[in-house]
């Protein structure tokens, strides 16, 4: 039964024309994009599902807040008003402003780690994942077992599996850890919630072998509503206190605020103690990569909206309308036998294209061919989060095979409507109607070394 569209707790003030190109003008777009959806320009595109990531569309708090921005180089009125909400909502004593979250990963994890060190995360983004390897390091993947099934329903798909964790320290020495990451919610198994359970027992394991945690807290928010909404004892907690526990239980977070905290551009380091020999570390390598410490590669207006943001993203109705956004579009797919990462996470849609398209091997993307579709068939654009995104062993150079393939649709806050969502599910219902008369996939003709989806020339195999 389809679940009621939970309507928008705000009006719409501000709108911004979209077209939509013919099938003819799609085909020929994606064909010179060297299909790559990436290389896509925003005004070939219908409804852009390409992330939530500093998609989002501001209020008119956040706007008014971009005026009164202060642009003094050191010591802005607008960092101490961004300092005093992040520590309010995170609890940690120093909070670091950079540009984004790959910006808070290259100021943190050089100090955590070097060559010969590991880091292991409940699943770590790609991104996060580089600057592991950036830094010396190795990254590996330690999320628990129902993750790997996507039509089989559990909660909070994307926790640590405690008992690989533990046995994964021994077997490598504590001392060659370098840092544990916990990803909330676990974007690359689908936006799925990590429970305060978990975060309890990874904080626990931790402790015992004197580990660093630091939190990868992208979408502290939504994983506080799915704690709100299934973890037993959090019924009656509000949303602000939740996002205060989880911080707890780390020593240092890094944030994309280009998620829930609702800009199109910021990010945060935290240290929950001040005292650390962390801080003027961190401080250091701010100033080298982004920026004085009091701005760090933020304008006094993007730190002013972050500041109005950070409240707006743990505003309980904004929550219940954004993860029903992806509840009712769940619903529908449901309806219709397509297979996604079930039950629905926090910021999109991963429909199982491993399920949509059982006769193409990874070495073709099926996750891929999906998201080329999806621009044909409704000017849809989405992407792969499966082989194609995982790229070449660093090791051998062979393409390794995911063990998801996923395509994303990630759903930007506040931008698209009831019946924008139901285009996408339509278009979805249709492409998997006629998904077995797809016989091939695509090759490679270039790629980068490192992140290359997002470069990457591909063909169709004929
Ligand atoms: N960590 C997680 C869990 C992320 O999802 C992202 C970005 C980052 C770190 C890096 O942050 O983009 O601000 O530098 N995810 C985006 C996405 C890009 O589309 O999922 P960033």
């Amino acid at each position: 039964m389809s679940i009621k569209y939970v309507a928008e707790p705000f009006r719409i003030r501000s709108v911004e024309p979209i077209r939509i190109l013919s099938r003819e003008e799609r085909e020929a777009k994606i064909k010179q994009a060297k299909f790559n959806v990436f290389q896509l320009k925003s005004e070939d595109v219908y409804i852009d599902l390409l992330t939530d990531s500093g998609t989002n569309a501001m209020s008119v708090g956040q706007w008014a807040g971009i005026m009164s921005g202060d642009e003094a180089y050191a010591g802005a009125s607008s960092y101490t008003k961004l300092e005093a909400a992040a520590r309010d909502i995170f609890g940690y004593d120093y909070v670091q402003p950079v540009h984004q979250g790959r910006a808070a990963e290259k100021v943190l994890f050089p100090l955590l780690l070097c060559e010969g060190k590991f880091a292991i995360s409940n699943m770590f983004f790609d991104t996060t994942r580089a600057h592991v390897e950036l830094a010396g390091g190795r990254a590996i993947d330690c999320v628990v077992e129902e993750a790997r099934n996507p039509g089989v329903r559990a909660k909070f798909k994307g926790n640590m599996d405690i008992t690989r964790l533990e046995a994964l320290i021994n077997e490598l020495g504590a001392e060659n850890v370098g840092v544990v990451v916990m990803t909330i919610t676990n974007n690359s198994a689908g936006g799925q919630p990590v429970s305060m359970q978990n975060m309890r027992d990874v904080a626990l394991i931790c402790k015992k072998y004197n580990i660093h945690l630091n939190l990868d807290a992208a979408r502290y928010a939504e994983n506080a509503y799915f704690i709100k909404r299934d973890e037993a004892g959090y019924e009656d907690k509000s949303i602000k206190d939740i996002v205060a526990e989880q911080f707890t239980y780390a020593d240092t977070c890094t944030i994309s605020s280009k998620k829930d905290g609702i800009v199109n551009m910021g990010g945060i380091v935290g240290v929950k103690d001040g005292s650390s020999e962390l801080v003027p570390k961190v401080k250091a390598n701010c100033i080298s990569y982004e920026g004085f410490y009091s701005y760090g590669g933020l304008s006094g207006r993007e730190m002013e909206a972050l500041a109005i943001g950070l409240y707006e993203g743990i505003e309980e109705d904004y929550l219940r309308y954004r993860i029903g956004q992806m509840e009712y579009m769940a619903s529908k797919l449901d309806e219709n036998g397509v297979i996604y990462q079930a039950p629905v996470g926090g910021h999109g849609i991963f429909v199982d294209a491993k399920a949509m398209f059982p006769h193409i091997p990874y070495h073709e993307f099926p996750a891929q061919i999906l998201a080329l579709e999806l621009y044909k068939e409704a000017g849809i654009r989405c992407c792969d989060i499966g082989s194609f995104m995982l790229g070449n062993d660093p090791d051998s150079g062979k393409q390794l095979e995911s063990e998801f393939e996923f395509t994303r649709l990630a759903i930007p806050r506040r931008v698209y409507t009831q019946a924008h969502l139901d285009v996408v599910v339509d278009a979805l219902v249709a492409i998997k109607d006629y998904a077995s008369s797809i016989k091939r996939g695509y090759r490679i003709t270039w790629e980068p070394e490192i992140l290359r989806h997002f470069q990457a020339h591909l063909e169709p195999i004929v």
